[in-house]
């Protein structure tokens, strides 16, 4: 008996599926992406029109002169935004091509697959080394039980295990500012984060702890997709693949100027706004 689902099927030529594989690996895949994202508070629109995609698996920056809604735009790709009274939305974040503001999706659920790393360190400091890293897990009610291998896996993946495996035990608030945030990533990664948020995570801290984050974040680049808010240029050139520059004009809503890779961003940039602003002149 032929067997008809099978006699149905298309044969794709082996050329057609080469292709495909090379496009790709060349356009590479697209975690997340925005739409024509506009941000208001109250009455005051601060963000306008942005549409930039996020690539999986790597690192984009976002840049920009103080005050032009880097942050308020992070804050949009997990719903963080909507938290602030008087926050509104226009367009749509898509993650793995679906819509984080569709009425049927769980915020939370959004914030578990997008984590968020913030400027100042946030462990909670009475709280042991250990618990903390489990802290995630226990708050979104997931349930693993190898919490030993979480707390050493997420900790290596930080950059923190070898200065902290002998003191589990101590509180969290015993450690330097560096440690403290290289503790908060290894908390953020323990409920497994397909992308990771990061608004200026090296502002507070001294640059060998800052140089210690970039590596972590180019090692963790291999399994999560990573968006950095940052205003050390050399760090974006250090740590991004790609780069996004965001501008408001004086009492306009700030927008993206100009996207691409970090090296012609940097190195090549096609709008002078862009390029004034990557060579220090202002901002
Ligand atoms: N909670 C809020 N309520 C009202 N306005 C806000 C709020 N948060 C930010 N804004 C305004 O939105 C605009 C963008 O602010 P945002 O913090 O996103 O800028 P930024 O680019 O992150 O700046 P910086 O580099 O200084 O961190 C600013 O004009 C700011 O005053
Ligand atoms: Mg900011």
């Amino acid at each position: 008996m032929p067997n008809t689902e099978f006699d149905s099927t298309d044969i794709v030529d082996v050329g057609v599926l080469e292709s495909e594989v090379t496009n790709t690996l060349g356009a590479r895949t697209v975690e997340m992406e925005t739409r024509d994202v506009s941000v208001w508070f109250g009455k005051r629109k601060v963000l306008e029109g942005v549409n930039l995609a996020f690539h999986k698996k790597t690192v984009t920056a976002l840049i920009g002169p103080s005050g032009c809604g880097k942050s308020t735009f992070i804050r949009t790709l997990n719903r963080l935004h909507e938290l602030i009274p008087g926050a509104a939305l226009a367009g749509e974040v898509l993650y793995e091509g679906n819509d984080i503001y569709a009425p049927e999706v769980d915020p939370v659920q959004i914030r578990l697959a997008i984590g968020m790393v913030f400027q100042k360190p946030n462990p909670f400091p009475s709280m042991t080394i250990r618990g903390n890293v489990l802290s995630g897990l226990k708050l979104s009610g997931m349930k693993r039980s190898n919490h030993d291998e979480i707390v050493e896996h997420t900790l290596t993946a930080a950059g923190l295990w070898n200065e902290v495996k002998d003191r589990l035990n101590n509180a969290a608030g015993d450690l330097s500012g560096g440690q403290q945030q290289r503790l908060v990533i290894a908390r953020s990664l323990a409920v497994n984060p397909h992308v990771l948020l990061m608004d200026e995570p090296c502002s507070a801290l001294d640059p060998a702890s800052t140089l210690k984050i970039e590596e972590t974040i180019r090692e963790l680049s291999k399994d999560v997709t990573i968006i950095i808010v940052t205003h050390n240029m050399q760090q974006a050139v250090r740590v991004a693949d790609y780069t996004a520059f965001f501008l408001a004009a004086e009492n306009e809503p700030g927008h993206v100027v100009e996207q691409g890779a970090t090296t012609e961003i940097f190195g090549n940039p096609q709008d002078t706004r862009t390029l004034d602003y990557v060579n220090g002149r202002f901002g």
